[in-house]
């Protein structure tokens, strides 16, 4: 039988490409950075995502799991991701070191409507690990800055050594076209330099929002989305307009086993991104 492996591979879209680990370090306790390269240097670099979308990491021998690609579609070739360990598939992915191979594919699910966010103020509220999917947007608006308004970060974290990216943050600080604010909810260090305080403490430090011209993206542990979302209607930001990036329980990540599904969506392809007003008419969302 002439079987053309390539044409096979393009079918099924379970099979992962090898990518290897190409630097690895903590960020917190339990949550570390992985930086990845596809081992086959036309698919790392055909490889073209928008930030929000998520891939599929799988260890042999351990299962796979959707992690969100922390890195920005301005910079492509290498892909990030922040991963906490929680169960079987990060507990491997941990024993790692750099230069092992994982198995990667994607990207999946619809990631933040780009093309809509042009010429607008951007309002980025993350807390925890929320920081994973939103610093890959906001890195790409950092990267195109002449195309968006306003670029506003407000990241709230437990504790000093639980913010993740707090040094490249306080970095960004640095930068006159981003306005960045970051909080944790206690010191326990007695040498945090800014607020402290849950990230909505930080509302009142941002002034003269246009709400009809502003975008909102938030992720963070899902107490939070009840705080900030009740700021940001504050604020007027319409609706449609405050985008919320969520996580459900993943098997495929494609359409087809039907783990994620609430009602008629496929929260693997229909999202991770949703509006306020998806998740008002669909509460089980969050
Ligand atoms: C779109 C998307 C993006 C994500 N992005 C990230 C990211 O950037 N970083 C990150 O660290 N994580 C991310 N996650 C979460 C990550 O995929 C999960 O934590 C994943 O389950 C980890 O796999 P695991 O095998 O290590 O853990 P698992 O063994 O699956 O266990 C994870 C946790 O879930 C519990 N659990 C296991 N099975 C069930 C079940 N059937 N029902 C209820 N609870 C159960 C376990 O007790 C444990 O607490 C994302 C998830 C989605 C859907
Ligand atoms: S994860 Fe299988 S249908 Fe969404």
């Amino acid at each position: 039988m002439n079987m053309d492996r390539n044409a096979s591979s393009r079918e099924n879209p379970f099979l992962p490409e090898p990518a290897r680990i190409v630097r690895l370090y903590p960020l917190t306790d339990d949550v570390r950075f992985f930086q990845v390269r596809m081992v086959d240097m036309d698919k790392a670099l055909a490889f073209r995502y928008r930030a929000g979308q998520f891939a599929m990491i799988s260890v042999l021998g351990a299962g796979e799991a959707p992690f969100s690609i922390s890195s920005t579609p301005s910079r492509p070739g290498l892909l990030e991701f922040c991963i906490r360990q929680t169960g079987t598939v990060t507990d491997a992915l941990f024993k790692l070191k750099e230069n092992d191979l994982v198995g990667l594919r994607g990207p999946y699910g619809n990631g933040f409507p780009v093309e809509k966010m042009r010429g607008k103020d951007i309002l980025i509220v993350m807390g925890g690990l929320g920081a994973a999917p939103l610093r890959s947007v906001l890195l790409y608006c950092l990267d195109n800055r002449d195309q968006f308004g306003r670029v506003i970060l407000l990241h709230g974290a437990k504790r000093p050594a639980e913010m993740i990216f707090r040094e490249e943050f306080f970095d960004l600080k640095k930068r006159a076209d981003l306005e960045c604010h970051l909080a944790v909810d206690e010191d326990d260090t007695g040498q945090w330099p800014e607020n402290i305080g849950v990230v909505t403490t930080l509302f009142p430090l941002i002034q003269d929002i246009d709400p009809e011209n502003t975008y909102s993206l938030v992720c963070g542990p899902p107490v939070m989305y009840r705080f900030v979302l009740k700021e940001l209607v504050k604020l007027n930001i319409p609706k449609d307009q405050i985008l919320m990036t969520l996580e459900r329980r993943m098997k495929c990540g494609v359409g087809k086993c039907g783990h994620c599904a609430i009602d008629y969506i496929y929260t693997c392809l229909d999202g991770p991104v949703f509006t306020y007003w998806d998740v008002i008419h669909m509460r089980e969302l969050i």
